[in-house]
């Protein structure tokens, strides 16, 4: 059996994982010639910018890789056809978003853009293709994509794998270099296996093969939404736990590490916050729901629903607490918010905590002023517009500099874990701000003790 061969990839999505993944391909394995396109041509503008700083996703250890392979091995392009064309292997990373409409409103992924890439991949192609799943996706797309390419192309031979990505933001260098598993599902045929060995082959050139797995294509679409389930459920089980310790007296920072020191359990994703968000958890958990629903597998899905119902309850639960701190009203009362993105090292802020807890806040008429080192003004306020209808435009303001949005403010929320936050010079804060000065902590960043000794009233998770 000849042994396939991945010389040229084509990558279809410039995203938080499309851009990052391939430039670690192309670091790693410079023989091979690596195309990112994207329908948006901005962003592929943005991907080529001379000026490293303007890249469209910040990442840690990002700009060196792409200021070392761009023009060489790695191209970012609109041309969609013709790096399709010329690869023999295309990854689709597209977004796979919940669906705002029809059936499945709310749970199910809307999979048009995986369509989308398919169909074009399927009119364009001439020759065989390895067609790769990058995008998180409901278990059995790989099928619904093999279905598309078979029937509305040219008759050419496809085969689809599903290896999807475990990296987190903030870490997806790290994560990607040093990944602690690659999963190729593969289809189980002498094709597919071949398929499978040449996506290894790539691989292998810097992660040891024991953590490279394989299984059928449907167990790693699985695992993929399993795997961010379970991560979540960790978050809402120590969220879930933060309330009650908030009732008895316990401390949740100290039950998350006796209960971590045991090793069946381990440390890992035990920090309670005011919510889990991301682009994924959410969604992936979603998915599942609505999966089990389809499938007539009521408990099941009741089950992983509870984790994002107890992850609602969290970010609600914070931003009453600090409406009932506050007096019980917050009209017309300034709150500084330390903190946008849905969590530190990344501009990523899809599905952050902060969006709800400032709807929240902003229904009650509070003013916020807005702080984030990495979130820009005009991603903040299409957050708030994408998850509401309310015209709120005066009540919110977004600071280039944070002692600018704390100064003359009521109390202060931390919505991010930004190391810096933690350095400011909290007595200068307090100093510029109304009495009795207010903070509510929702990323148990401060250190309590001396964070009061200066004056302020501090709330945090779980304490
Ligand atoms: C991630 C993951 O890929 C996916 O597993 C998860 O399900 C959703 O989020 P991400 O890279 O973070 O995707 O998404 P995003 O940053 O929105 O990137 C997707 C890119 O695909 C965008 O740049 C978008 O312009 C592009 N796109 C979308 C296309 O090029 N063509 C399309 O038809 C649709
Ligand atoms: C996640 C998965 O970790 C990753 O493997 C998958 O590929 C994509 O989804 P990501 O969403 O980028 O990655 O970030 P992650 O670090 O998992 O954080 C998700 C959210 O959980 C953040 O809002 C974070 O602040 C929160 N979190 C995390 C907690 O509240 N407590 C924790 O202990 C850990």
């Amino acid at each position: 059996m000849k042994p396939l061969k991945i010389k040229k990839i084509c990558c279809i999505g410039a995203g938080y994982v499309g851009g990052p993944t391939m430039s670690v391909i192309a670091h790693k394995v410079p023989d091979v010639e690596i195309t990112v396109v994207d329908s948006n041509p901005q962003k592929i503008a943005l991907w080529n910018s001379e000026n490293l700083e303007r890249l469209p996703i910040f990442e840690r250890g990002l700009k060196e890789i792409v200021a070392q392979r761009r023009g060489k091995n790695l191209f970012f392009s609109t041309d969609i056809d013709s790096a399709i064309e010329k690869a023999d292997a295309i990854f689709i990373s597209v977004n796979t978003p919940t669906k705002t409409f029809g059936l499945g409103k709310g749970m199910a992924a809307d999979l048009r853009y995986i369509e989308l890439c398919a169909r074009q991949i399927a009119r364009v192609a001439q020759e065989p293709k390895i067609v790769i799943e990058k995008s998180t996706i409901p278990v059995r797309t790989a099928q619904t994509i093999k279905h598309i390419l078979d029937n509305s192309g040219n008759k050419v031979k496809f085969q689809v794998l599903s290896n999807p990505e475990f990296l987190a933001e903030g870490n997806a260098i790290e994560d990607l270099l040093n990944p602690d598993r690659v999963l190729i599902g593969g289809e189980e045929s002498r094709e597919g296996e071949k398929a499978v060995e040449a996506l290894i082959e790539i691989y292998s050139r810097w992660v040891p093969k024991e953590r490279i797995l394989k299984t059928n294509v449907w167990s790693s679409e699985l695992s993929k939404l399993a795997a961010n389930a379970f991560l979540a459920q960790r978050i809402s089980s120590i969220n879930a736990i933060s309330a009650l310790c908030e009732k008895s007296g316990a401390n949740v920072d100290e039950v998350a590490r006796a209960i971590g020191m045991d090793s069946r359990i381990g440390n890992k994703f035990l920090k309670a916050s005011v919510g889990f968000g991301g682009s994924c958890f959410q969604k992936d958990i979603l998915n599942l729901v609505y999966i089990c629903q389809t499938m007539e597998l009521h408990e099941v899905a009741n089950y992983w629903m509870e984790v994002i119902k107890i992850n609602n309850y969290q970010k609600e639960r914070f931003a009453k607490r600090i409406i009932s701190t506050l007096f019980n009203t917050v009209v017309d009362k300034k709150i500084a918010f330390l903190g946008w993105a849905f969590k530190k090292e990344t501009n990523d802020s899809r599905e952050s905590a902060a969006i709800y807890v400032a709807l929240t806040l902003l229904e009650d008429l509070a003013s916020i002023e807005v702080f984030d080192p990495k979130v820009s003004e005009a991603q903040i306020l299409a957050d708030l517009q994408m998850h509401s209808d309310g015209n709120f435009s005066d009540n919110i303001k977004i600071q280039k500099e944070p002692y600018k949005a704390v100064e003359g403010a009521q109390a202060i929320a931390i919505l991010t874990e930004w190391d810096q936050f933690v350095k400011y010079d909290w007595k200068r804060i307090y100093d510029s701000m109304k009495k009795p000065a207010f903070i509510f902590d929702g990323r148990n960043i401060l250190n309590a003790k001396e964070i009061r000794k200066i004056g302020f009233h501090l709330y945090q998770i779980g304490k």
